[in-house]
């Protein structure tokens, strides 16, 4: 049998799924590299009497670059399902066993790219950012939000309250946190019902806003409860994506039904994303989350924030907003640890295309909620009129407030 090995030929991204890996490893690279090709394709950790010729040239994946530690890999189209559009499979051929192999000390699947006949089983997001936009009445301007705060323990009238509150302060978006689903404290329901009657209220006095409910629940009853939700008034649903799986994501975003954006949290992802030398990087996944209809994605805040990553999370903007694949653009979400001194420097990375959301950086104003909305609207109110914050904050008092509550960096 041949080699796995194909270094030099030409990366072909019209027949292949081609996979950017960064390997880790006490073996010669070729070696290791054929060790991953062989894995996730049609090899094993020993030679095989029932692998022929015909199986190994149509189906095998083939290394077509080493440099330094990362190689490129590519898989036939053919090893993948030709079920429409899955990603369970997907993920067991580019980021499956390989992760396990002992002979390698770490393997992180950096970035992936699909052939045109795998796009097309997919069908992308059903709003989109321009959906979102256009429900918001918002054509340019960032949109701006909040997560409820604390993330467990308001009851329901208490949640719709704050939600009032950070829209009469200006905020176009609210969610709940990925932990808040259907308590005993704060019934989905309850929730659901109370927060609309909040949101009708703010459209009354001439604001538009969305919350987006949690409805992340077991596989077999996400998609009844999000029908359900969206019957007693959510405007937004939301799913925790790698808890409840991209399988969640697709089956309600694919549900005709289904007529209401999906803001997408990536709770979890650290696990695996975080280590630079092993895992998963959020690239991937992000591109995974488009595919299957994510309306809005959490990427993180561009290396500014608690949650602050690489300037790699570049990347994952291009990947929500490119033109590269067949689909609606997807809402960037820069969330975790904003406050308004760091909207600046965060719209100053992404652009205007972007929502902009915090939660402890508004319910911790000592102004309370629609003080702490005011501000952020106010430090967004600024990065998009060009004008610095600190100028702007002259004649804001809760921008003022929340800069030297917190600071600018
Ligand atoms: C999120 O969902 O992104 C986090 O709960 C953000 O909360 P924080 O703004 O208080 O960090």
């Amino acid at each position: 049998m041949d080699s796995y090995l194909h270094l030099g030929e030409p990366v072909d991204q019209d027949k292949y799924v081609v996979c950017k890996y960064r390997v880790t490893t006490d073996l010669p690279m070729e070696k290791a590299a054929e060790a991953i090709a062989a894995e996730q394709s049609t090899g094993t950790w020993t030679g095989i009497s029932t692998l022929n010729t015909e199986i190994f040239n149509s189906l095998g994946a083939r290394v077509v670059d080493i440099s330094g530690d990362q190689i490129i890999v590519e898989f036939p189209a053919e090893d993948f399902s030709i079920e429409v559009g899955a990603v369970p499979q997907i993920l067991s051929v580019i980021a499956g066993n390989l992760f396990g192999l002992g002979a390698l000390k770490g393997v992180r699947l950096e970035d992936v790219t699909f052939p045109k006949e795998i796009l097309d089983q997919f069908k992308g997001p059903k709003f989109g950012a321009d959906g979102i936009r256009k429900a918001l009445d918002r054509p340019e301007k960032p949109l701006v939000g909040t997560i409820v705060k604390p993330k467990i323990g308001l009851d329901a009238k208490n949640t719709a309250k704050y939600v009032y509150e950070a829209g009469s302060g200006g905020l176009t978006n609210s969610k709940d946190d990925e932990t808040l689903v259907d308590q005993k404290f704060c019934p989905i329901e309850d929730r659901t019902i109370a927060v609309a009657e909040a949101l009708d209220r703010l459209e009354s006095e001439g604001h538009k806003m969305m919350h987006a409910i949690n409805v992340s629940t077991r596989g077999d009853k996400i998609v009844e409860l999000a029908e359900k939700v969206q019957e007693w008034g959510a405007r937004e649903i939301m799913v925790d994506v790698i808890t409840c799986g991209f399988g969640a994501v697709q089956a309600i975003a694919e549900d005709p039904s289904i007529k209401v954006p999906i803001h997408v949290h990536r709770t979890m992802h650290g696990a695996f994303t975080k280590d630079p030398l092993h895992g998963v990087a959020m690239l991937p996944l992000t591109k995974l989350v488009r595919m299957c209809g994510g309306d809005a994605l959490h990427i993180g805040t561009l290396g500014v924030g608690k949650m602050s990553g690489s300037t790699k999370e570049d990347s994952n903007l291009t990947a929500c907003l490119g033109s590269d694949v067949p689909y609606r653009t997807v809402m960037p979400v820069c969330s975790g640890g904003v406050y308004p001194g760091i909207v600046e420097d965060i719209v100053k990375k992404s652009g205007f295309n972007v929502q902009i959301q915090a939660g402890g950086g508004v319910a911790g104003h000592p102004g309370g909620v629609r003080a702490g909305a005011m501000a952020m609207s106010q430090a967004v109110d600024a990065v998009y009129a060009g004008i610095p914050k600190e100028e702007y904050a002259k004649d804001h008092k809760e921008l003022a407030t929340a800069l030297e509550m917190w600071g600018s960096k």
